[in-house]
């Protein structure tokens, strides 16, 4: 562990930048040295929503003009996450579908390790459709193995808030049984709903979630159990309640069969096309997760975790092996520069006080772009990110929202914890878990700030004013890793880079 003191001294009182205020050599994505050139994979390095969506647009962007044919990975999650992209003036917030889908030649696969909702999914096509005059400028495949997050899901999960917390911040889009299936070795995967009996497979899908949530509702008095199929389903969308109903059995396998008749045509084995794309041809791969390191189930603050794997480990499940993170030339995992967001029930110990949150807030607009509920706001954690990074061997950073910084304001960061008990000094170290955070002391340095507007029209390093590139450097090596891409406003060209895409 990097004394944090020395890298204070180094970097403020000596000067050293560590390198941050030029281009990366030799260039990472070029790399021939036992990695796979020309592939870049982009986690969630905090509590999700940090801006990824816009980093993986500009790298197809960037590598779809190059070579006209990069491939985009998703490897995990479902209509939980979401993002908004702005083209020619409108806008379309996508959910299921990496933004990749917008990029002309590019291919979009929908990984093995996502869960996803077929009505969902066929609306965000037509809106992607609409939204490019048509027809979707990329090549969409769907794994047919990847596992289906339906309304039966949705019902179950909101069932289960009363019996247990756990789901307590849930996005309501039933993503943690659609997983909790796979495991339980029942799940409804997209190739059963092209099987030549999938009208058999999804009736006896709905009657065990019929018979779960019987189950469940057993407990109530007679006459205020609710069957599935008067089951309302409340569904947080952009802030607003809709109520969705399961329906019954029959009217159920209706939804059904028509979101199927759309998704036909894009499910199937994706196996082959990786193993070809990824071993011997020369395409670019953008690897885009969901969410954040601290929402996965393990390395999260349990228990208000999701279900899906959000870490670069997440892409060899997904690919079934044939990607090894280790073979990706960039593994970067994005974090907001100056603080951190998360939504959820989730107690985070370097959480601001509202004030200084509501600035930042109202600035980020940091409101979900799935749900519309407002973002929590805490002080960048550094023994929080280190842990994120460490465990999943992020070789990169990107820093986002570099805009979001008030000259008049120094920087909170959290250095390490200590006990809360009074009289208990020794330093702990990061723990995943609710409990042990709510049991710590956070302790901060202050770091100095820059004029945040000045910075949004930074599109060069050499362009960021001196503190950002001290505050950079610092950030950069306690975490471990180097400065990747860097945004500076939500403009679609308000980035810095250190790489030549
Ligand atoms: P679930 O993924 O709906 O099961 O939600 C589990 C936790 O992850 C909740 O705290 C959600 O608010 C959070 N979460 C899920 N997806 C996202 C996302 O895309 N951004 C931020 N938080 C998310």
């Amino acid at each position: 562990m990097r004394d944090l003191t020395q890298l204070f001294n180094d970097v403020y009182e000596k000067g050293n930048l560590y390198g941050v205020d030029r281009a990366l050599q030799p260039d990472p994505l070029r790399n021939t040295n036992g990695v796979r050139p020309y592939s870049v994979a982009i986690q969630g390095g905090a509590f999700g929503d940090e801006g990824k969506g816009k980093i993986v647009d500009e790298i197809c962007h960037r590598w779809g003009r190059l070579s006209g044919n990069v491939v985009v990975y998703r490897w995990n999650g479902g209509a939980n996450a979401g993002h908004t992209v702005v083209v020619g003036g409108k806008k379309i917030v996508l959910h299921q579908l990496p933004s990749g889908v917008l990029t002309e030649n590019a291919t979009v696969v929908l990984g093995k390790g996502m869960a996803l909702h077929p009505g969902d999914l066929v609306t965000e096509i037509r809106e992607a459709e609409a939204l490019a005059g048509g027809k979707l400028p990329a090549a969409l495949k769907i794994d047919a193995q990847a596992v289906l997050a339906v309304d039966t899901h949705r019902a179950y999960e909101q069932a289960l808030r009363e019996w247990h917390h756990g789901g307590a911040g849930a996005t309501g889009r039933g993503i943690a049984p659609a997983y909790a299936d796979v495991i339980y070795r029942h799940a409804l995967r997209m190739e059963d709903l092209i099987a030549i009996d999938w009208a058999d497979r999804c009736n006896a899908h709905y009657d065990f979630y019929h018979t779960l949530i019987a189950g469940l509702e057993a407990v109530k008095p007679a006459d205020e159990r609710v069957p599935l199929a008067e089951y309302q389903v409340a569904v947080l969308r952009n802030g607003k309640t809709e109520k969705i109903m399961v329906g019954t059995r029959a009217e159920f396998l209706e939804k059904l069969a028509g979101h199927r008749s759309v998704l036909f045509s894009y499910i199937q084995d994706v196996h082959g096309f990786i193993r070809e794309t990824w071993l011997e041809s020369k395409r670019p791969y953008v690897f885009e997760g969901a969410q954040g390191v601290g929402l996965d189930p393990r390395f999260g603050v349990y228990p208000d975790v999701t279900g899906s794997d959000t870490t670069f480990s997440g892409i060899q499940s997904s690919t079934e092996g044939i990607v090894q993170p280790e073979m990706i030339a960039v593994r970067a995992s994005a974090i907001k520069a100056t603080y951190t967001s998360s939504v959820g029930v989730r107690r985070l110990p370097t959480q601001m006080e509202e004030a200084a949150a509501k600035r930042i807030r109202d600035d980020a607009q940091e409101y979900g772009a799935t749900t519309g509920r407002p973002r929590d706001i805490a002080a960048i954690d550094i023994p929080c990110l280190r842990f994120f990074c460490k465990v999943t061997r992020a070789t990169h950073l990107v820093l986002t929202h570099l805009d979001i910084a008030y000259a008049d304001t120094p920087i909170p960061v959290c250095t390490h914890y200590t006990p809360k008990d009074a009289g208990r000094t020794a330093q702990l170290s990061y723990r995943p878990d609710q409990s042990f955070l709510d049991s710590v002391q956070p302790h901060y340095i202050n770091l100095p700030a820059w004029d945040g507007k000045a910075v949004s029209t930074a599109r060069e390093i050499s362009q960021l004013p001196y503190a950002a590139l001290q505050y950079i450097a610092f950030l950069t090596t306690a975490l471990g890793a180097q400065p990747l891409m860097g945004t500076t406003g939500p403009d679609r060209d308000a980035l810095v880079n250190w790489v030549t895409w």
